[in-house]
């Protein structure tokens, strides 16, 4: 029997884009929106078109680059927005109006001042309008959540009637349990007379922690459309997440249900929308997060290692994930150590090996997480089998407020100084734009992150950058209490090798 599909809806770039202190410019909503169709989602809400008129240029920018996914565009149950989001769609190969309004006794009554019978009507009026621009019209019944299920199925019916492609349940407020928004669903479906002329959509707030299992719910019982974001970013406590739900279907496959979704591009994504957005994910985020595939206990870890799948229900390679990975703490045992030197090209007689684990569980007592280079002490190698060839001798940086940043540096290379200065727009895009200017090789920094070990303003500032060099990705680390020189070490750690293994 063919799979069912199910059309992903994301709306990173409206709902998600809601969070405070989130918002995108329109070139990195264009970059959010490219990724987006490369992950192969069905339908991508791009705004909110009224609501600024940046909103607005981000909607028209989209539907000009983009050509699979629909490009969609939210409005109120009100004429001006109707046509304010048609005018932005002017340029998109398939648009679609989303319109709506709240059907709950809060909503009627507390937020709309109206009564039941009005909010359908203006429902069945809003429909019709973007009707008259658009053939794609999706209508969201806002608070759905919380109404009640037979004017519900009212005002699904009458919008249906009037046009309506798709219908928007919204557990907006976060409030209902996989089964009763299930059983929401399945009413509908059974109690709509012309039901099977729409899409019924799912799109589930996680003020309980529900939004996943909700919208699977509804899922079950007939939706064949989810709205979701990245990450599960959004309003409060977020949106349903994107990737949840795709390894869900993907996973569970006597569901008979598909996606269109790419997993591999998901890790991808993941890390886009987190660094565009400055919104880390939290480390133990199913699917994304820095823990999801990482085993710290021995037991867990001598089981993953004789077989993936004693501990793992996904390969994180399906995902974009290069490999799991095996922490070393204080709990690992003696498999997962033997695994990591192995790893790095050593291998010892277990009398030895035995010695190095004491020695290991000494450290581990003292540090939250052992990585290679202190495994390679600890095997008697070198810090780092490659040596650095790069040194910063000297930095001297001139910034404050008020004046352009400006940084010289000396750097040895090969045995030579070099000596360059430049400005930037900060002291430590600066200092890394002068000893660009003395690698003169094109690099492009996708990470950087610095963090304080403790938290006194004496702090070690520990920093890790991620640089790309011809695609590939080289890492630098370094910790310094000043900052901007733990930054310019970590370029030039990341350099070091792109210097050696480049070649040119
Ligand atoms: O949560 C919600 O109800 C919404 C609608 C505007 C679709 O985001
Ligand atoms: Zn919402």
């Amino acid at each position: 029997m063919a799979k069912e599909q199910v059309f992903i809806f994301d709306t990173t770039l409206r709902d998600g884009e809601q969070v405070p202190g989130c918002q995108l410019n329109t070139i990195e909503k264009i970059e959010v929106a490219r990724a987006l169709e490369e992950l192969g989602v069905d339908i991508i809400e791009a705004g909110f078109p009224i609501s600024s008129p940046g909103d607005f240029n981000s909607v028209v920018e989209i539907s000009k680059v983009i050509t699979e996914p629909v490009i969609c565009a939210l409005t109120r149950a009100v004429k001006q927005d109707i046509e304010v989001a048609a005018e932005s769609l002017k340029f998109a190969k398939r648009p679609r109006i989303h319109t709506g309004i709240g059907t709950s006794y809060y909503h009627i009554y507390h937020k709309l001042n109206s009564n039941p019978e009005a909010i359908v009507e203006r429902g069945v009026e809003a429909v019709k309008y973007a009707k008259s621009f658009v053939e794609d019209v999706e209508f969201y019944a806002e608070d759905a959540g919380r109404s009640d299920n037979k004017y519900l199925a009212r005002v699904i019916e009458a919008v249906i009637d009037a046009g309506a492609t798709v219908v928007n349940i919204p557990d907006t407020t976060g409030y209902t349990l996989p089964d009763e928004y299930g059983k929401k669903i399945r009413y509908l479906k059974e109690h709509v007379r012309n039901i099977d002329r729409a899409i019924i959509s799912t799109h589930c707030h996680n003020d309980l922690g529900m939004a996943t299992a909700n919208t699977m719910s509804g899922v079950i019982n007939g939706a064949r459309q989810v709205e979701v974001t990245i990450n599960g970013i959004g309003e409060r406590a977020g949106n349903t997440s994107l990737e949840e739900v795709a390894m869900i279907l993907k996973s569970r496959k006597h569901l008979d249900l598909q996606t269109r979704i790419n997993a591999k591009k998901i890790y991808r994504t993941s890390r886009l929308v987190s660094t565009l957005m400055r919104m880390p994910v939290q480390p133990n985020k199913a699917i994304v997060g820095r823990n999801a595939f990482a085993h710290s206990s021995g037991i867990h870890q001598d089981g993953v290692l004789k077989r993936r799948e004693n501990y793992e229900i996904i390969n994180p390679r399906t995902v974009g994930i290069n490999e799991s990975s095996i922490l070393l703490t204080a709990r690992s045992g003696r498999a997962a150590l033997k695994h990591r030197l192995e790893k790095l090209g050593y291998s010892f007689t277990r009398e030895a090996l035995d010695r190095i684990y004491d020695k290991f569980l000494e450290l581990a007592d003292s540090k939250k997480e052992i990585v290679d280079e202190d495994l390679k002490v600890l095997a008697g190698s070198s810090a780092r089998d490659i040596k650095r060839n790069l040194h910063l001798h000297h930095l001297q940086v001139l910034c404050g407020k008020g004046t352009t940043p400006v940084a010289t540096v000396h750097i040895e290379w090969d045995g030579t100084t070099h000596s360059a200065t430049a400005e930037g727009n900060g002291p430590v895009d600066a200092s890394i734009n002068a000893v660009k200017s003395i690698l003169n090789k094109k690099v492009r920094i996708e990470e950087f992150l610095i963090q304080a070990i403790t938290r006194g303003s004496d702090d070690l500032g520990k920093v890790h950058m991620q640089v790309e060099h011809k695609g590939v990705v080289y890492y630098g680390f370094s910790a310094s209490t000043d900052i901007i020189t733990a930054s310019v070490e970590a370029f030039i750690d990341a350099m070091s090798q792109v210097v050696k293994l480049s070649g040119s």
